[in-house]
């Protein structure tokens, strides 16, 4: 069936196709956008979603007492919630490292008193190598404890050092970066990466550490088991002071109460101390999807750049085929955005060095439902989550995760999907090369009408010579 897919900006059928204004009800919460996708960095982190979300409520009680002013309460709360915003960046190494699902390893080592030697070796007995030949399983082993020390500093600063980057590049001052920066420090000095103890490791990194293990061991054993741990770790792991102060509300139920998923999002927002807005036309918004793009293609070496080249892609796209400023602004988060669900994907699938088998393959389709959910606890990108989380469903009605029909598929979809499978086939992957653009192109061809809309395809053939690889060449 055809259908013109992209009415002008003028017309009336643009209720159907075009992004803003029509859905926009005005300012966004910064908050609202932070708290959304700290689901994501949950996932990465192989945490139960709204971790972020619950350690932000704990560690904002714990600062209670202290009376901080605004500016460093603010500075505080945007620390909890972006406390894990280098997680993605040493997922591929962990997996290289202990062959193994990062999500799992990065989820249990929060359980893990790292300062006592015998769980640490458990742990790595327990992780490395899973699924390999016993004399591969050893190798692992061996050489992680060989070199434990060395590749656990590298592993910490290099999420330390992405999540401080990340924090600046997304407006904030240095409070938070060094507040991310300093987040696996202990109190007696013998944390990760700098060795800094006592008062020289920052408040927001000693409250967001407290904070992360009381949710982690709250999740897995209740309020007597956070309290437990966290006694236990008291002068070692954490600031006596703060360990004092969530001590003095840790039998109130209704902390515990507050930490459950209904409502989680609400509460958190509404603790906000300064209340910072965005427009939806506000270039921050940019900046911000360019910002969550990197965590995204940090993820995997075979994704590196590849949002930020399909939102380039779907630009150059948008605008050959004549569609409006605002469309073409939404096209471009929303590319920037689509795979924002792969950070729920283990790199163990990701970066998998060869085909992947139907139990994995069932596994990565969920990224595109897991970036619509996210994007869709955005009041305002309701309509981004769809345009973004579809941009694997086909004309034909075989794509994921919902089967669209044709019509189902809004414009802006096409565009994304069009630039993806377009940069999909001309970038390296796993097990193949990048592929020449014109056998791209032909076979795309043999997709149009099925899998690709026919106005973008052409509008791809004949704009390709604008393109430019912001990271790599074209193959021609
Ligand atoms: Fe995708
Ligand atoms: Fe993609």
């Amino acid at each position: 069936m055809t259908q013109e897919p992209f009415p002008g900006p003028h017309s009336p059928e643009t209720g159907n196709h075009s992004f803003f204004p029509q859905e926009s009800p005005g300012r966004v919460r910064l908050s609202e956008v932070i708290g959304a996708v700290s689901y994501a960095l949950d996932m990465t982190e192989g945490q139960p979603p709204g971790h972020c979300l619950r350690s932000c409520l704990i560690g904002m009680r714990i600062a209670h007492p202290f009376n901080l002013g605004t500016g460093e309460r603010s500075d505080l709360y945007y620390t909890l919630l972006l406390k894990d915003a280098g997680c993605s960046s040493n997922a591929a190494r962990l997996w290289e490292l202990y062959g193994s699902d990062d999500r799992s390893i990065k989820a249990d080592f929060k359980t893990v008193d790292s300062q006592q030697l015998l769980p640490l070796a458990r742990f790595v007995f327990r992780h490395a190598g899973n699924g390999e030949p016993l004399a591969s399983k050893l190798r692992r082993i061996l050489f992680l404890s060989r070199f434990g020390e060395a590749l656990a500093t590298e592993l910490v600063q290099t999420r330390c050092e992405r999540g401080a980057e990340i924090a600046r590049h997304l407006g904030f001052g240095e409070a938070v970066s060094r507040g991310i920066f300093s987040l696996d420090e202990h109190w007696n000095g013998k944390g990760r990466p700098q060795g800094l103890s006592g008062q020289k490791i920052p408040l927001g990194s000693r409250i967001a550490l407290l904070a992360q293990v009381i949710d982690v061991f709250n999740h897995l054993g209740g309020p007597e088991r956070a309290i437990r741990e966290v006694k236990s770790r008291k002068g070692s792991w954490f600031d006596p002071e703060l360990v004092e102060s969530f001590l003095a509300f840790s039998n109130d139920p209704d902390l515990w109460k507050g930490l459950l998923d209904e409502g989680l999002q609400e509460r958190v927002q509404a603790l906000e101390p300064s209340e910072r807005f965005l427009s939806p036309d506000d270039h921050l918004l940019d900046r911000m999807a360019e910002v969550f793009a990197r965590i995204i293609d940090a993820k995997s070496p075979y994704t590196h750049d590849h949002s930020r080249r399909v939102a380039h892609y779907g630009e150059v796209l948008g605008i050959s085929m004549g569609l409006s400023r605002d469309q073409t602004n939404w096209i471009r988060r929303g590319a920037l955005l689509h795979d924002l669900g792969k950070l729920g994907i283990s790199n163990a699938i990701l970066d998998k060095p060869g085909k992947l088998d139907p139990d994995e393959w069932k596994e990565m389709r969920k990224h595109s439902l897991y970036t619509e959910e996210i994007l869709r606890r955005i009041g305002i990108f309701f309509r981004l989550s769809k345009i973004a989380g579809n941009h694997h469903e086909r004309l034909d009605g075989a794509g994921y995760p919902h089967r669209l029909t044709e019509e189902e598929i809004l414009s802006e979809t096409r565009v994304i999907t069009t630039a993806d499978i377009f940069d999909a086939l001309t970038a390296a992957r796993p097990y193949r090369g990048p592929m020449p653009i014109a056998q791209a192109l032909d076979i795309m061809e043999r997709e149009v009408g099925q899998g690709i809309d026919e106005r973008c395809f052409r509008a791809l053939r004949d704009c390709i010579s604008h393109f430019s690889r912001p990271s790599d060449s074209l193959k021609v």
